[in-house]
């Protein structure tokens, strides 16, 4: 009787995690992904494993949708989905509840009415606002400051390098940025509006067409994350301009580049804790808890002052 498969302790044998990113070529969530790895690694013991898949959706939904399509057909314990296209997450949650595999969706968030379809998944992220929010303290210090006006017009010349549409972080830190300034009494001109995709290559490109057209016109530059912002840094040097940029996500080389006074300041997205939570409600919806359909890891401002306790 002890030989029967069926009666093998499940604890004995390893859990198997699935985890799809978005794509692996893109700074904060390579972070991310790695801390999820190691961490979990970490909560191992004797009796519990975790046998770890991690896949590059390459920035391609039909290519991710098939990589959870393979969890699925393997018998994964647990997922991570941090989606492709968020149009995508209906389909998605439909065929990991008939398949019965508890699933947390990080980074990109589906909609309430596709998070309400299953009770077995829940999301785990940042609030978005809160960064944009941020980032525009950060400016009306230095507009404050007197360090901004450059043609002392009363009014802030900005350039805005976006993320990918299908982001709701694009948007949100888009418009809390803006939204911090004006409601303080800041008038703002937007000069310059172009997506960067989050990639520092695409970054450079659009600061140096925002440069060719405006110049010196441009008296502050936001970008919705780190890697945008060290491209547009790029541009501007190629272009001997210093002018104060912005980004979010405090990664490693963002915060190289306040110390050398390139970045005037950006925000902590914080992937470690992201990362924990959602291995952590990722087991607990292993173990059967029920869980909010949310949960949010703060968002920390970084600045010459305070960014060396972030490194
Ligand atoms: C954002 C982050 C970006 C990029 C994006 C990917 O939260 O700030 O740098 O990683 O997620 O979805
Ligand atoms: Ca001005």
């Amino acid at each position: 009787l002890a030989s029967f498969a069926g009666c093998t302790p499940k604890a004995k044998e390893p859990l198997k995690v699935g985890i799809a990113i978005y794509k692996f070529d893109d700074t904060f969530m390579t972070n991310y992904r790695t801390e999820m790895e190691s961490y979990l690694k970490s909560l191992e013991t004797d009796d519990v494993k975790y046998e770890i898949t991690i896949t590059d959706g390459k920035n391609d939904q039909a290519t991710q949708s098939e990589q959870i399509d393979n969890f699925i057909s393997q018998g994964y314990d647990v997922l991570i989905i941090n989606l492709v296209d968020l149009t995508a997450a209906g389909a998605i949650i439909a065929k990991v509840k008939a398949a019965n595999i508890p699933t947390v969706f990080i980074n990109r968030q589906p909609s309430t009415a596709d998070m309400a379809l299953w009770d077995k998944i829940t999301y785990v992220g940042a609030k978005a606002e809160d960064s944009g929010t941020y980032q525009g303290e950060i400016a009306l210090d230095l507009w404050n400051a007197g360090g901004l006006d450059k043609n002392g017009d009363g009014k802030l010349q900005y350039v805005m390098l976006m993320g990918q549409a299908i982001h709701q972080d694009a948007a949100l830190r888009t418009e809390y940025s803006i939204k911090k300034l004006t409601d303080s009494g800041v008038e703002v001109v937007k000069l310059f509006e172009e997506r960067a995709n989050w990639n520092r290559d695409e970054g450079q490109v659009q600061m140096a067409s925002a440069i060719a057209q405006y110049g010196d016109k441009i008296e502050v530059v936001f970008g919705n994350n780190d890697d945008m912002a060290l491209g547009a840094i790029q541009a501007l040097k190629a272009a001997a301009m210093v002018i104060p940029v912005i980004g979010v996500d405090a990664t490693a080389p963002a915060l190289d580049a306040i110390g050398l006074g390139d970045l005037a300041g950006t925000v902590l997205n914080d992937s470690e804790g992201q990362a924990h939570t959602s291995v952590d409600k990722a087991l607990a919806l292993l173990a059967g808890d029920t869980l909010v359909k949310e949960y949010w890891v703060p968002y920390v401002k970084v600045t010459p002052a305070n960014y060396e306790d972030f490194k």
